[in-house]
């Protein structure tokens, strides 16, 4: 066929190395390095429409929901405007108040989820404003919605997603740039997160060439019979997304949580028999964040720590995961990538078929 894994054992594992090329594909002709901005044509927006936007509302499903997370903090952040992330499984059934200066933004890779759809529909029903974040060109969440950014990873096959999300970040960032840049974000913030951007495809490959380094943690974590994945703020949604591939591929019972709310109540399953990956990158929580392993080492937990260079974890005896930094805005896509490998590793030791986990579809077409 067109598309097939070729020489590699699984589609999953052929994404995933793609990953620098397709991430490529997704910023081409979009980043201005004079302004300090992203152009996006499909949006069809223009500056007086962008600025009239007083809050963004994301919604996906799964794994697209975990990437909205990021994408929002990102809008919040860049844009300095309220945003946040909903499953849109669950949007519609609250019957949900549609305000006028919200933008709404679906993110799909199929384009076909029937939950992202509805609440798409939802949305414009009541006369909101809903763009798309889809790679299905021609799909019906992307004709449904009044304009949005094509992702451009190309055809995904393995039900566990992983271009495709990588692609979903970065058109967050793109519309947080471009939502950033018509209001407050200063010029010089606009190029450095461009230089950023376009510094992420040859990191996300340095990221991959160490898959060899994470080979024996990810067979030591298929062991377990559950696990959490934690991390705060830019980290969490990192960790949620972590523990969706965990569970999706390894069938291991994996848990996210935020690690300021671990000793609000989970921090008492910790034991030895219970390994914790946290997601610790360079930044304002790192203190807090290695305090908090600390608590963890104190109980026996087993520790795997995806890191930066920079950061010293002390005495806590973790398994160290370093990935490259970039802009600490856009760091959270470095910091899942091996998380990606961790969950594959895992379920090829386990003989798992990695293509097509049991119980789960690739889009989830009925209601
Ligand atoms: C991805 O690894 C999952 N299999 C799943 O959560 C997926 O992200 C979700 O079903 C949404 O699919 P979509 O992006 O095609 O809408």
């Amino acid at each position: 066929s067109a598309y097939d894994a070729g020489e590699h054992e699984s589609y999953m594992r052929k994404e995933m190395l793609e990953q620098p090329t397709t991430a490529q594909a997704v910023l081409r002709g979009r980043l201005d390095d004079r302004f300090g901005t992203a152009h996006l044509g499909g949006l069809d927006m223009d500056a007086r429409d962008l600025r009239a936007v007083r809050r963004v509302k994301v919604l996906g499903c799964g794994s697209a929901y975990y990437v909205g997370q990021m994408g929002a903090g990102l809008i919040e952040e860049l844009a300095r405007i309220p945003a946040d992330a909903e499953a849109a499984s669950e949007f519609r059934y609250r019957d949900p108040v549609i305000e006028p200066d919200t933008l709404y933004v679906a993110v799909s890779q199929s384009g076909e989820t029937i939950d992202t759809l509805l609440a798409v529909q939802e949305v414009r029903r009541k006369g909101g404003r809903c763009v798309g974040l889809v790679n299905v060109v021609g799909s019906a969440i992307a004709r449904e919605c009044d304009g949005g950014i094509y992702l451009h990873a190309g055809p995904e096959v393995a039900v566990a997603s992983t271009k495709a999300l990588t692609n979903m970040f970065l058109g967050f960032a793109l519309l947080a740039l471009q939502l950033g840049r018509v209001r407050d974000l200063s010029i010089a913030d606009g190029r450095r997160l461009v230089a950023g951007l376009e510094r992420l495809p040859a990191q996300i490959e340095e990221v991959l060439a160490g898959e060899d380094d994470l080979v024996e943690v990810a067979r030591g974590l298929a062991e377990a019979r559950s696990l959490f994945f934690i991390g705060r703020v830019r980290g969490f949604p990192v960790a949620r997304e972590g523990a969706q591939k965990f569970k999706e591929i390894s069938y291991c019972h994996a848990e996210a949580y935020q690690t300021s709310e671990l000793k609000h109540g989970p921090l008492a399953l910790i034991d030895p028999d219970v390994p914790t990956v946290a997601v610790v990158p360079h930044d304002e929580l790192t203190e807090r964040n290695v305090a908090a392993l600390h608590e963890i080492a104190a109980r026996q937990g087993p520790l795997v720590v995806v890191t930066h260079e920079e950061v010293d974890l002390g005495e806590v005896g973790a398994r160290r995961i370093v990935v490259p930094r970039n802009e600490p805005e856009l760091d959270p896509i470095l910091l899942t990538i091996p998380l990606q490998l961790l969950a594959y590793h895992a379920a090829q030791h386990l003989g798992h078929d990695i293509d097509k986990p049991r119980n789960l579809a690739k889009s989830v077409t009925v209601e």
